[in-house]
């Protein structure tokens, strides 16, 4: 299976440091952030990796990270032109995806502990669909949160992005799991108040046919999008890497 990370995006709530380099290369440890991700896949079996990043910093990118060679991966790289949403991002990834692939995604500025390969794996057994990873959180008003079917507890039923008063203790974390139908259902969204295409629609559309399944963290999962939350990784992630 391959995957995709996303790393676009301006990365706002981490000014000023990101007016001088991408936030996915800001340092967690003695890393940029993005190596753990690319490792969490590497662990999962996942080589083949298509990084989505911004005009910002390209090349410290190649500098860093060259072929992907030493990290134990294969890396290719494609510009998001502009911070125009998740679901945009992602779609540049058709072509690196071929029909009838499933595929995995994470979203750069997520750090977490555990080895992906059980839910890859379950993944691959799955008819087709999504299937994204959750995670019980303090306030789970800052991410998206799903609503569970009472009928089908093994299926969500919709997700609602950033609510005032959440349905559930769960975030939807960055880290989705997609058939090759996800580039049709991205066409059909419609950008947000904010102006972004929205990951969350596209997930909604998944879960409308029954279609979005899941599982639940059972480690550490942060992201690193603002300074408390890159200074607690920065705790989490220590020793992950050599
Ligand atoms: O971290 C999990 C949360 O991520 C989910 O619970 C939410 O449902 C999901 O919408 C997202 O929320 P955020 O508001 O935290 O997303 P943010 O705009 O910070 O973007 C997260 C990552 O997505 C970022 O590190 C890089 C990538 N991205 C984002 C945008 C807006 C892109 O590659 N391109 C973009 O245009």
């Amino acid at each position: 299976m391959k995957g995709v990370i996303l790393a676009g995006g301006t990365g706002t709530r981490l000014y000023p440091l990101t007016r001088l380099v991408n936030k996915h290369l800001l340092p967690v440890g003695r890393y940029p952030m993005v190596c753990y991700g690319i490792e969490r896949l590497r662990q999962a079996g996942v080589t083949d990796i298509l990084m989505v990043i911004g005009k910002q910093s390209a090349g410290l990118y190649a500098d860093f990270f060259g072929s992907g060679e030493n990290y134990g991966v294969k890396l290719n790289f494609r510009i998001q032109e502009s911070a125009g949403g998740i679901a945009e991002a992602l779609e540049l990834a058709e072509g690196f995806i071929t029909p009838g692939e499933k595929f995995v995604v994470l979203l750069g500025d997520n750090l977490f502990l555990d080895d992906l390969t059980p839910y890859v794996e379950k993944f691959k057994q799955q008819q087709g669909g999504a299937r994204v990873l959750l995670k019980p959180v303090d306030d789970p008003r800052r991410y998206g949160v799903p609503v569970f079917d009472p009928k089908q507890p093994a299926l969500i039923s919709y997700i609602e992005e950033k609510p005032k008063h959440p349905k559930s203790r769960y975030s939807v974390t960055g880290i989705y799991m997609y058939d090759y139908t996800v580039f049709s259902l991205i066409q059909g969204i419609t950008r947000s108040a904010r102006g972004e295409l929205e990951i969350t629609d596209v997930n909604n559309r998944y879960a409308e046919q029954g279609k979005l399944e899941y599982d639940i963290l059972k480690l550490w999962w942060g992201d690193a999008g603002t300074p408390e939350s890159l200074r607690e990784a920065e705790i989490y992630m220590r020793g992950v890497l050599p």
